[in-house]
């Protein structure tokens, strides 16, 4: 068995998720080896040669097309492939399609690599993070998805906006599915440890509810609204890849809002969705149950129930 080279990720997929985000991780200097891996071989051959290309403007690395072997020793393993979302198609129509291509994936991963972390990120990526965690028979902690961390990252970008402050300085979560039933956490949002709502009111904004529904829609529709226009994502999930390798190999502890197997907070259990959580080198290293509003505490069970109905019927 290949010891982990805590230097290495190993990205499977390489369409323009896979891409950009091999992009991403090229740029952090986190690594000092990359393999790519897809079923189209001259695509992930032609992206690491690409890529490869940059690295005299960045931190020496080696970057390569692959097969699972070269997976062995990665410390992460990112998940990528899957078919994307075609316009008016919604994530969880996706499912069957990418659970068949996990079927084939993850076990071929599992079998050469037996200590790294599997980042999920194709979508449905609650479902596929559940699906992945019972394929490989990796301990839980080691299986987890990009869940709510690109809504995130829109919610606190959108935020920034509507107060015209950094979005570094929004402390806010969308959580539960990564899909059409997410939940804006408005109850324990703050900015810089002053409620939204009183931050609001000091920028100028007094219609709390109004404000919160629309920039929540917004969130939620976004994915929509740029495939419409472009026809797939990945620049946001690209920074958010490279935001999660960061918090596991640099051992960070930070609180990130990934996709994980829930154990009975808010009455949800075995089903993966997005709460916050503790993330480092051991992966999910625990569970921060923020605090909601019954409100969100219903859509949050909904949401739960969303998904269970969805992963009875496919997996
Ligand atoms: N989690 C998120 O926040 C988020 C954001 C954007 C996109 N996505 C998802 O990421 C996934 C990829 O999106 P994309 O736009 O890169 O799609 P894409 O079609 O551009 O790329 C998919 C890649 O997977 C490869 N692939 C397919 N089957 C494979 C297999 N069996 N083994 C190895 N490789 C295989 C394809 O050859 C292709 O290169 C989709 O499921 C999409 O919905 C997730």
């Amino acid at each position: 068995m290949a010891s982990l080279n805590e230097r290495k990720v190993a990205v499977v997929g390489c369409g323009f998720v896979g891409s950009a985000s091999a992009f991403a991780l090229m740029e952090s200097g986190l690594f000092s080896e990359m393999v790519l891996i897809d079923v189209n071989k001259d695509k992930a051959e032609g992206e690491a040669l690409d890529i490869s290309h940059g690295l005299p403007f960045a931190k020496p690395m080696s970057i390569y097309a692959g097969d699972y072997k070269d997976a062995a020793d990665a410390a992460v393993v990112v998940v990528t492939a899957g078919a994307g979302q075609k316009p008016g198609e919604t994530r969880l129509d996706l499912v069957k399609k990418n659970i068949g291509i996990f079927k084939s994936i993850i076990p071929e991963i599992a079998k050469y690599n037996k200590e790294g972390i599997l980042l999920i990120v194709a979508n449905p990526v609650d479902i596929l993070t559940y699906a992945a965690a019972k394929l490989s028979g990796f301990p839980e902690n080691r299986v987890f998805g990009s869940g709510t961390v690109l809504d995130t990252a829109r919610f606190k970008y959108l935020l920034g906006e509507h107060l015209d402050i950094d979005s570094r300085s929004v402390h806010a979560f969308i959580i539960g599915e990564h899909g059409d039933s997410e939940i804006a956490a408005w109850s324990s949002a703050n900015v810089s440890g002053i409620p939204i709502n009183d931050f609001c009111e000091m920028r100028g904004h007094f219609e709390h509810e109004k404000s919160m529904n629309k920039i929540a829609e917004n969130v939620k529709n976004s994915a929509y609204g740029i495939i419409e226009k472009k026809g797939a994502t990945y620049y946001g999930i690209a920074m958010s890849v490279r935001r999660i390798c960061e918090a596991i190999i640099r051992d960070e502890k930070s609180i990130l809002p990934i996709s994980s197997i829930q154990h009975g907070d808010f009455g949800i259990d075995d089903i993966a969705l997005s709460m916050p959580a503790i993330v480092g080198r051991n992966g999910v290293e625990g569970a921060v149950p923020i605090k909601l509003s019954d409100q969100e505490k219903e859509a949050l069970k909904a949401s739960a129930t969303t998904l269970k109905e969805v992963l009875k019927e496919a997996f």
